[in-house]
């Protein structure tokens, strides 16, 4: 948004935000609508969404602990590029390893974790896609919370509880993270 003058009000540097969690957690509708509200002030903004980067991207990978590590370590190269030019850079993709996400972390100068935590109860009962049926019944095999691992984040930059705050709620606590970060000074 630029003022009657032209001018931005406020300014923002070039970021990388995380989103991990389980699949059905949140990540993408958050990653949505922090990248909307960015976008109202004038940022320019990209997001990876695993969903959408595994049919680009990491097209052929599949969800074995290397493909996985593989498809983390594609996205985070691209989150790079971008931040480093002064874009910010949203990745939302399950990405179960803590190792690999470190990995990404170190190479990237402004990284901002969020842990997108929901009970696999709530998830199983919500099943938006109908996965964790179908990975229940044995038809997806190495399903994440499943039947494949996930470790949760030691220290996030920001936790949200998706199965007890509204998206409004969650996305406010990451915009006001961002601020207290100093990485945007948007209201
Ligand atoms: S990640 O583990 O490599 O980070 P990513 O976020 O890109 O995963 O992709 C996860 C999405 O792929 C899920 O939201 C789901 O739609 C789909 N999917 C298909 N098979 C699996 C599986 N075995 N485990 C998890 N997600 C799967």
């Amino acid at each position: 948004m630029r003022d009657s003058y032209g001018h931005r009000n406020g300014f923002y540097k070039g970021f990388t935000l995380w989103f991990t969690g389980l699949s059905g957690s949140g990540k993408t509708t958050l990653s949505k609508m922090i990248a909307d509200r960015l976008r109202r002030h004038g940022a320019k903004v990209e997001v990876l969404d695993g969903d959408v980067v595994r049919q680009h991207l990491s097209k052929g990978l599949g969800y074995s602990k290397q493909d996985r590590d593989e498809n983390i370590r594609r996205i985070g190269f691209v989150c790079e590029l971008l931040s480093r030019n002064g874009v910010i850079a949203i990745a939302a993709a399950i990405s179960p390893y803590r190792e690999v996400r470190e990995e990404v972390r170190a190479k990237i100068q402004h990284f901002v974790e969020v842990y997108t935590c929901c009970p696999l109860e709530v998830l199983i009962q919500r099943d938006v896609k109908g996965l964790y049926k179908k990975a229940l019944a044995g038809e997806i095999s190495n399903f994440t919370g499943i039947s494949d691992p996930y470790e949760p984040p030691l220290n996030p930059e920001v936790i949200v509880y998706t199965d007890r705050e509204t998206p409004e709620e969650s996305a406010e606590k990451i915009w006001r993270k961002l601020k207290e970060l100093q990485l945007i000074t948007f209201d």
